[in-house]
């Protein structure tokens, strides 16, 4: 009898652990996947004795395969009725109609239950060594014997409310209903990653209001213009922020924001810091508000369509796009791709160091994680404070089991060497993740052999903001699956990728490159654009009728494994953050010397992708360029966000056009590339002689 990888089971004893062993039973004389021990849900599939059955399953049985996880992985209020009522080509996606549940008690009632002593979350704080934990409990009777001289009230209360997640939520919860939250109104939160910004989260879930998030790293205007599109009437906000030894004012950055919002009636202030901010008649101290509430908090009865949350995001063209995720299709597909893909085991420690204002925060710090009942990690700091071992000491210190981070900061911690993760214990790990941008081969390498000792696998994991969760990966829980290097790999269960070629039609074949689309839905995928239902259709279901549209290229190895191959639209990713070129664009063509720009991305060794920016002035300007390039820096930062800053600003004469005037952002590239052969055909060009001079600014300038 042989195992997978070719080893006898006598061997294979003394290197698998028991739980894979138990995932292998004996069909037939020959050793077989144990389906159902490895996914339990999959006991009743007819047929299915490998997993590569069940991946095929998962995508030709879809609406069985779904129904079977739906009801054993989540809590039902009522079973849903239809397992789903989707028509990609109209852009009509429904799954579990008829059922109802809440989203916060999947996330934490069922297992306050079950086990109300786990740890929830980890807040890793900036301080390194101060991480304070929370467990999923609501208060006990413990709390209630305390509460019998006003001074051991105050003080227990401010100690439980710290302490205990279902409670924390439940008083939030109580509190946004006592200031007019409604069922469907939205919450905007922008905050760091801290325990009161993820019970805000699940209050908005609790008391059936949608949460939007947005990122405590954007500027007062860019916060501003997702409130206003969200129309929210309440913010919930720190003081201050605390990242890499330094204060961010937050409060500042909401005041000025609100300013020009007004829908806004009430903004919710947390004390992350001992700081005091001046408070308007708007503002109220969050503690203060959440300590006169109750601490159970009835849940609201939830559709599996009603909206979870908003989050905003770049598209290649004008505002940014407020992705719109729903409740249960969107928590299954989380829960589910935290299980298998980072081979999630109950009693685990998760560290998910992305911040909760992007998608892999909302899917994999908060939602995923809290469904399973794990015990996962909020990260406040940077990879270098207070020196480049910070990722690794953190894992020793909390026995992180499972690590998921971007390649923007494993390409900065090669730089500083392999002595800062070997001085810390990483025998807790047992797998790594990377997410949000194309993990290079070196980045790769070194992740694996030093970070993973060779002995962990990493996990390259392609998903989007509209996917809701992880499609394209290896999964370790597969324990002979090949990973390749720098490959997303496999679809998940229940993802069927297709390559288009640029006529629309479907690339049958291996070793091929194309359009990325998926070609049936699933639950995660986002439902809609907020208020713009016209531009989902058109961004993701119309570039290829029936199929969802990723806006990504890939390629399919001769094997069948896919590597993402980047954007193919104007979209751009530094640092993991993704930003469209236009939006830069339009805020610095908004600058009074500027006549027009075009910006591009190119390769940067850190962040993935820089930003160059060429800008053309108008004829009456003679302001310095170092005096303009500040300038024109401020007002993105000022605008967007510090990460959207041009790395390099090219002032020139003119910009490279064909006849109909269309901006030749293919020249730019090759120019920034330094692949003056690649140039191409430029007798299209309505000015080519604009070309040679752009060649020779550059050259200039870097
Ligand atoms: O271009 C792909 C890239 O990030 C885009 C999605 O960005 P966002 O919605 O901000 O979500 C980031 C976190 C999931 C994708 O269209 N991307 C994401 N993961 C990978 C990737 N590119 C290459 N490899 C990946 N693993």
């Amino acid at each position: 009898m042989r195992l997978p990888g070719g080893c006898s089971p006598k061997c294979v004893i003394t290197i698998f652990s028991r739980r894979v062993l138990r995932s292998y039973v004996p069909v037939q004389g020959r050793w077989r996947c144990n389906v159902a021990a490895f996914m339990p849900e999959a006991a009743g599939f007819d047929g299915v004795s490998t997993r590569t059955a069940l991946q095929d399953y998962s995508v030709s049985n879809s609406e069985s395969f779904w129904a079977a996880v739906a009801r054993q992985r989540l809590s039902w209020i009522k079973p849903f009725t239809t397992v789903q009522d989707c028509d990609l080509s109209q852009g009509r996606i429904k799954w579990f109609e008829g059922g109802k549940l809440n989203v916060s008690v999947n996330c934490l009632d069922r297992h306050v239950h079950t086990c109300p002593e786990r740890v929830a979350l980890i807040w890793e704080r900036d301080e390194p060594g101060s991480e304070v934990k929370i467990t999923y409990r609501s208060v006990g009777l413990d709390y209630v014997y305390v509460c019998l001289s006003s001074f051991v009230i105050l003080s227990m209360s401010l100690i439980s409310f710290h302490s205990h997640l279902l409670e924390m939520t439940c008083r939030l919860g109580n509190m946004l209903r006592r200031y007019g939250v409604q069922k469907g109104d939205c919450v905007t939160i922008y905050m760091p990653p801290c325990p009161l910004a993820v019970a805000s989260m699940l209050a908005c879930a609790r008391i059936g209001a949608a949460h939007n998030v947005v990122f405590a790293g954007f500027s007062a205007e860019a916060l501003a213009e997702r409130i206003r599109d969200a129309k929210s009437s309440t913010v919930i906000t720190v003081n201050q922020g605390v990242r890499g030894g330094k204060i961010i004012k937050l409060k500042k950055t909401v005041d000025k924001a609100v300013e020009n919002c007004p829908s806004v009636q009430q903004v919710f202030v947390a004390a992350r810091t001992d700081n005091p901010v001046t408070m308007t008649p708007k503002d109220f101290a969050l503690e203060e508000e959440m300590m006169k509430e109750d601490v159970v908090c009835e849940p609201a009865v939830m559709d599996s369509e009603d909206v979870l949350f908003l989050l905003y995001t770049s598209g290649s063209t004008g505002k940014p796009k407020g992705l719109v995720h729903t409740q249960a299709g969107y928590l299954l597909y989380a829960a589910l791709t935290h299980r298998y893909v980072f081979n999630y085991h109950d009693g685990d420690v998760f560290g998910c160091v992305a911040d909760i204002g992007w998608i892999t925060g909302h899917s994999y710090s908060v939602y995923g994680p809290l469904a399973n009942g794990a015990t996962t990690v909020l990260f406040e700091s940077t990879p270098i404070y207070p020196n480049p071992g910070r990722y690794w000491e953190v894992v020793q210190r909390l026995k992180i089991n499972q690590f998921y981070g971007a390649p923007t900061a494993i390409r900065l911690l090669l730089k500083y060497g392999d002595e800062w993760v070997q001085k810390y214990d990483r025998s807790t790990l047992k797998t790594l993740g990377s997410v949000g941008e194309p993990i290079n081969t070196e980045a790769w390498e070194w992740y694996h052999r030093v970070v993973g000792d060779r002995r962990i696998p990493v996990v390259d994991t392609w998903w989007q903001t509209e996917t809701g969760g992880i499609c394209i990966t290896p999964r370790p829980s597969e324990p002979d699956a090949e990973i390749v290097p720098g490959m997303a790999m496999r679809p998940f269960f229940g993802i069927k990728p297709v390559l288009m070629d640029s006529e629309g039609k479907v690339l049958t074949s291996n070793n091929t490159s194309g359009a990325l689309c998926i070609a049936q839905p699933w639950p995660g995928m986002a439902r809609t654009i907020h208020n713009n239902h016209q531009r989902f259709i058109e961004t993701y279901c119309q570039p290829h009728p029936g199929y969802f549209f990723t806006g990504d290229g890939a390629y399919r190895s001769k094997e069948g494994y896919y590597q993402i191959t980047g954007r193919l639209d104007d979209v751009i990713n530094v640092s993991g953050h993704r930003i469209g070129t236009a939006e830069i664009e339009d805020v610095v063509n908004l600058c009074s010397a500027v006549a027009e720009s075009a910006v591009i991305g190119y390769a940067h060794d850190i962040k993935g992708e820089g930003v160059y920016a060429f800008v053309v002035l108008k004829k009456e300007v003679n302001t310095q360029s170092a005096d303009l390039s500040k300038q024109l820096n401020d007002t993105v930062s000022m605008k967007i966000a510090k990460y959207a800053c041009p790395d390099y600003i090219q002032f020139v004469k003119r910009l490279p056009k064909t006849r109909s005037g269309k901006i030749m952002r293919r020249v730019l590239r090759k120019v920034v590339e330094r692949d003056l052969n690649g140039l191409g055909d430029l007798s299209t060009l309505d000015d080519p002689a604009a070309v040679q001079e752009i060649i020779q600014g550059h050259l200039e300038l870097c």
